[in-house]
């Protein structure tokens, strides 16, 4: 058992309580590799930002679980050697999808876990979540629920208030499992590919697909019912145009990749939104970065040539989120 306070990581709770009293939100990076790790510690400590370093299934299953957070572990020094001298950095389970799962990750030092339990029925979800809230709080460790499901691409999202959490439900479930912020749905959702070209407007003067709002009407009810909880938005890449066309224009085949647009996140960031998912859009800039190095290099080999624009590029994408969309630099 190592508890993650040793590792000198820290848990969500203090870092919500500011972040929902002063009107921004803390970023939650998803990381599988050492140069997206090094971008989001050097954007953080640049920006004095707090910062949460997310572990995913499909990171644990591509890096290893250990490895990655002995990662995090060396990204607390990493932080500290560029001069953050406290540096405010949790290292929380993504989609946590077991008991088990989360059981594992709190015992191995993880700071934060996640149970998502939004695909189950609403009493097993419920059950689910309050063993894992029950274990994790014996160590300090805080935990996020979800309750609603995000929509699929597939989805109709005009549509889908069925899959819009239900306001009804939240104090019911906040109260029951003690969860210390929950995951709402409100027409985010995952990947780069976030909604059809049917579901959206086009403008006529960029050309560019203009996708739905955000209910935040639904978010509105929401902080209602649970005045200055903590609440966390999944699927919020702004999937940024111009690392599309990079990487279309060096050989991709990215058509019509559509994201949250960033003046919604900036609302939602002043809200009780207090962390905002982002990983496909830093999957984009490393993708852009190589893309662009492989095409006008071709006989470049040397990784460190064509990962280190990659790191560059992301970084740059990591302290653009934090400081023009989230609004947490210098909150740490
Ligand atoms: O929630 C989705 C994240 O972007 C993680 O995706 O399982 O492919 O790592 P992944
Ligand atoms: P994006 O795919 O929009 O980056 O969302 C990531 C996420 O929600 C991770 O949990
Ligand atoms: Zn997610």
């Amino acid at each position: 058992m190592i508890n993650y306070k040793d590792l000198g990581l820290v848990n969500t709770r203090e870092m919500f309580r500011k972040a929902v009293d002063g009107g921004y939100a803390i970023p939650a990076f998803n990381f599988n590799n050492m140069e997206q790790l090094q971008a989001i510690i050097m954007a953080a400590a640049e920006t004095k930002s707090p910062v949460i370093l997310q572990v995913s299934k499909g990171a644990r299953q591509y890096a290893n679980q250990t490895l990655l957070r002995y990662m995090a572990e060396g990204a607390v020094e990493y932080a500290k050697e560029l001069g953050w001298e406290k540096p405010q950095i949790v290292l929380h389970l993504d989609h946590g999808d077991a008991f088990e799962t989360c059981k594992s990750c709190i015992d191995m030092g993880f700071s934060s876990v996640m149970i998502d339990g939004s695909h189950l029925p609403y009493d097993e979800n419920v059950a689910l979540t309050k063993k894992v809230v029950e274990y994790a709080h014996l160590f300090d460790v805080t935990v996020e629920g979800e309750l609603g499901v995000l929509a699929g691409v597939e989805d109709e999202v005009s549509a889908a208030e069925s899959h819009y959490t239900k306001p009804e439900e939240v104090v019911d479930f906040v109260t029951k499992t003690g969860c210390d912020s929950l995951a709402i749905s409100i027409g985010t959702s995952h990947g780069a590919f976030k909604f059809t070209p049917e579901q959206c407007t086009l403008d006529p003067e960029t050309g560019r697909l203009v996708p739905p709002p955000l209910a935040f009407d639904v978010l509105a009810e929401i902080e209602k019912q649970l005045p200055g909880f903590p609440i966390v938005l999944h699927g919020s890449s702004s999937v940024p145009q111009d690392e599309v066309d990079t990487i279309n224009k060096f050989g991709g085949a990215l058509k019509a990749a559509v994201g949250i647009p960033e003046e919604q996140l900036r609302k939602a960031s002043k809200s009780a939104v207090c962390k905002i998912n982002i990983d496909s859009d830093s999957r984009l800039a490393m993708t852009a970065a190589v893309r662009e190095v492989f095409a006008n290099k071709p006989a470049e080999f040397d990784p460190r040539k064509y990962l280190g624009p990659a790191r560059d590029n992301m970084k740059k994408l990591y302290i653009h989120k934090i400081k023009e969309v989230l609004g947490s630099d210098n909150k740490a």
